[in-house]
C-alpha cells in the first residue's frame, strides 16, 4: 500500500524539547548520578540525546523486549531479549523510552524492573498517545502528547524503516 510521510513535530522542537527535559531531570538528580535504561532499539536516538543534555552524572544501559504473539497480547507479557548488563540494586533508574502507546510493555517492564531493588524509578518518554491507553503508567517526563496516529522517526520505525529521521513523521496511507 503507497504511503507517505508528513512531519507532525520538526527537528528543531524535538531538539528543544530534550534540551528541557535534559535541564528538568538534572535539577530533579542534582548532586546523584542518574542510570538511564535505554529501551532497545526506539528508545536508543532519545536517549543519546536526552544523555547529552543532562548535567549530573549519567551511568547508562540497554534492554531489548518484545510482545509475545498476538494472542497473548492483552496479557501483556514481554519477553526479555535482551537483560541489561549490570545491576539496578540501590540505583536512581530511569528508563528511556521512544512512546508508550497501550501501556503494556512500560507496565510490565517497569514492574519487573522494581522488583529488582532500585532506590527509585521513573519513566521518560519522548511520545506519548494517552488516547490509546490500556494499562496506565505512571509517565513522569514526557516530550510531547500526540495523537491516535501512527508515527516514525527519531528511532520510530515503521517495518524497520525512518528510525533516523530526525524529525517526527506520520505515516499516511494514500487511498
Ligand atoms: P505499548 O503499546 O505501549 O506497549 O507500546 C509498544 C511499542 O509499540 C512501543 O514501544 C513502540 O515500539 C511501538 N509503537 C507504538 N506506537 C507506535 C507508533 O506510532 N510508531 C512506531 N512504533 C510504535
Ligand atoms: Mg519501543
Amino acid at each position: 500500500m503507497a504511503y507517505h510521510i508528513e512531519e507532525l513535530i520538526s527537528e528543531e522542537k524535538v531538539n528543544a524539547r530534550i534540551k528541557e527535559i535534559g535541564e528538568q531531570v538534572s535539577r530533579d538528580y542534582a548532586g546523584k548520578t542518574v542510570h538511564l535504561i535505554c529501551v532497545l532499539k526506539g528508545g536508543s536516538f532519545f536517549m543519546t540525546e536526552l544523555a547529552k543534555r543532562i548535567s549530573c552524572n549519567v551511568s547508562l544501559d540497554f534492554m531489548s523486549v518484545s510482545s509475545y504473539g498476538s494472542d497473548t497480547k492483552s496479557s501483556g507479557i514481554v519477553k526479555i531479549v535482551k537483560d541489561l548488563d549490570e545491576s539496578i540494586n540501590g540505583k536512581d533508574v530511569l528508563v528511556v523510552e521512544d512512546i508508550v502507546d497501550s501501556g503494556r510493555t512500560l507496565s510490565y517492564l517497569l514492574a519487573m524492573l522494581k522488583d529488582r531493588g532500585p532506590a527509585s524509578i521513573r519513566l521518560c518518554t519522548l511520545l506519548d498517545k494517552p488516547d490509546r491507553r490500556v494499562k496506565e503508567v505512571k509517565v513522569d517526563y514526557t516530550g510531547f502528547e500526540i495523537p491516535d496516529e501512527f508515527v516514525v522517526g527519531y528511532g520510530l520505525d515503521y517495518d524497520q524503516l525512518y528510525r533516523n529521521l530526525p524529525y517526527i513523521g506520520i505515516v499516511k496511507f494514500d487511498d
